[in-house]
């Protein structure tokens, strides 16, 4: 009998895009994917690190698993990702119950350790080198690529892909464990992303999203010229059958005006830009090592106003990172205030080992003061949200349907002819409305009647859009 696994994924993108490529590679293999932990001969978490949150998440999981190991020691018990390039045999310590511990930079290597267990040689331990005390060039041949073996066919949404343009990140912003766990920042070649664009296209894919943890920093060096992002996204654009592009996250820095020329002259290339500030504090912004001032980035964001008006831009934010004071939280607030961003992510400041802040400066921000501030910018934020939102009532917009949403899911009723839907506009709005559930990976015109922080509600337009392959994916408004 097939062998069947069960696989979970917290985390960001990268994530999501990691396991997409273990399930394809483990069907490849002769697997069998379930969706409910107890029918898995193989269960395997996809782990993050980012917040001790995520983790603590993770070994409450694995302590639970402990008993039916006990009970059906054949069991596989896997953990891969971030978390398991970070703590390596800490969880092994921690749940001695697992049989496999495996970093972001060797899940191309699962089929085959899944063999070796197979053949009695657990646990298994593989991650790859640690940056510190070692040469750039062992450290980056540590951390495999499994983007090579894509296999896009058991993408979850047939009409949506993420494209990962480069591994890892050389920022090292003080708080953040990114750079340890998924190692030193590699681009990958045009050549290589544009085959897997065509090949996404090919399959019926319309709408790419170029992942990068600092995407726009992306950089190739061809024969007498240096190829960024904008070129990169040029390239993508000339490929029949994409009709939206995305491209996230963007480090503040390196928004550069060619990056926004682009984005306005690309029909194709959504004006959505993911752009985290992180804290409106210059003192902060310092002990973060984010790289710029405020006023640096109040720059980038009238650049951004002037080249590309219609853009939604979006960021992240972190309340009580160390030493933060109330002036300090007072000039974030400020931002969020002048910036008006479509929505912003805001975290508590948790403190990682392994990260310059962890070592330097004591998390000294008390925990309710941490979450009053986090409470208080996402009420701003959601009033801000709201009101740009507001602008929609009574426009029609162009949407990309994805298919059911969470509450259609929900509902038995399935078979009935109209459903709820939800998809995006392109500007990264989310738009719920009732509809046929066939139209999902088409675009459709939705006027909107309601809408909420996150959400815009509407009515499907009886206008509906050709879907020629060419066509461009350009705003009806919005
Ligand atoms: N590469 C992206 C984001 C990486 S992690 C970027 O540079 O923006 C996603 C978000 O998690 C970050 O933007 C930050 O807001 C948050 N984050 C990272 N480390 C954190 C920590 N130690 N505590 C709380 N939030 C953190
Ligand atoms: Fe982390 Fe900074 Fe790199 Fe983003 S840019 S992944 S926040 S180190
Ligand atoms: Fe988490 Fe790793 Fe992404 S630490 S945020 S899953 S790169």
């Amino acid at each position: 009998m097939r062998k069947r696994f069960y696989i979970e994924t917290v985390g960001c993108q990268m994530n999501e895009l990691d396991s997409e490529l273990v399930v394809a590679a483990l069907q490849e293999a002769g697997y069998e994917q379930v969706f409910q932990r107890q029918q898995a001969d193989i269960i395997l978490f996809n782990t993050c690190s980012v917040r001790q949150h995520a983790e603590d998440k993770i070994y409450s999981a694995l302590g639970r698993l402990k008993h039916l190991k006990e009970q059906k020691p054949g069991k596989v018990i896997g953990v891969l990702g971030c978390m398991a390039q970070k703590d390596q045999e800490l969880i092994l310590k921690r749940a001695p119950h697992v049989d496999l511990v495996v970093g972001p930079g060797q899940v191309a290597r699962l089929p085959e350790l899944l063999e070796s267990l197979a053949q009695g040689k657990g646990p298994i331990m593989e991650v790859s080198l640690d940056r510190r005390g070692q040469p750039r060039q062992k450290v980056q041949a540590s951390f495999l690529n499994p983007d090579r073996q894509n296999r896009p066919i058991v993408r979850p949404v047939k009409h949506q892909a993420f494209v990962r343009v480069m591994f890892g990140c050389d920022k090292f912003c003080t708080y953040c464990i990114v750079p340890k766990v998924r190692g030193p920042e590699q681009s990958r070649s045009p050549q290589e992303i544009l085959e897997e664009v065509r090949q996404l296209a090919d399959q019926g894919c319309v709408e790419i999203t170029l992942l990068g943890q600092t995407v726009n920093s992306y950089r190739w060096q061809e024969p007498g010229r240096t190829i960024r992002l904008a070129d990169l996204l040029q390239r993508v654009h000339e490929v029949p059958g994409i009709r939206r592009i995305r491209f996230v996250t963007n480090y503040p820095r390196d928004m550069s005006r060619e990056l926004l020329q682009a984005v306005r002259d690309l029909p194709k290339v959504c004006p959505y830009l993911h752009v985290p500030a992180q804290s409106g504090s210059n003192a902060v912004l310092k002990r973060m090592k984010r790289g710029y001032t405020i006023e640096e980035y109040y720059e980038m964001l009238a650049s951004i106003r002037e080249i590309v008006p219609e853009a939604a831009i979006t960021s992240d934010f972190i309340v009580g990172f160390c030493g933060e004071t109330e002036e300090d939280f007072e000039q974030t607030v400020r931002l969020v205030e002048a910036a008006r961003f479509k929505n912003s992510f805001i975290f508590k400041y948790s403190p990682r080992p392994g990260t310059k802040a962890y070592e330097l400066f004591p998390d000294d921000v008390p925990d309710e003061v941490k979450r009053r501030r986090n409470n208080e910018l996402l009420a701003i934020q959601n009033r801000i949200s709201l009101e740009e939102n507001q602008r929609f009532i009574g426009q029609t917009v162009e949407v990309l349907v994805e298919g059911p949403s969470k509450m259609a899911e929900r509902q038995s009723e399935k078979n009935s002819s109209s459903i709820q839907l939800t998809g995006r506009t392109v500007c990264d709005r989310i738009v719920v409305f009732e509809g046929s559930a066939d139209l999902a990976g088409q675009f459709v015109k939705v006027t909107i009647k309601e809408v909420s922080p996150v959400t815009l509600f509407g009515e499907l337009s009886l206008a509906r859009l050709d879907t020629h392959a060419d066509r461009l994916g350009a705003p009806v408004s919005a």
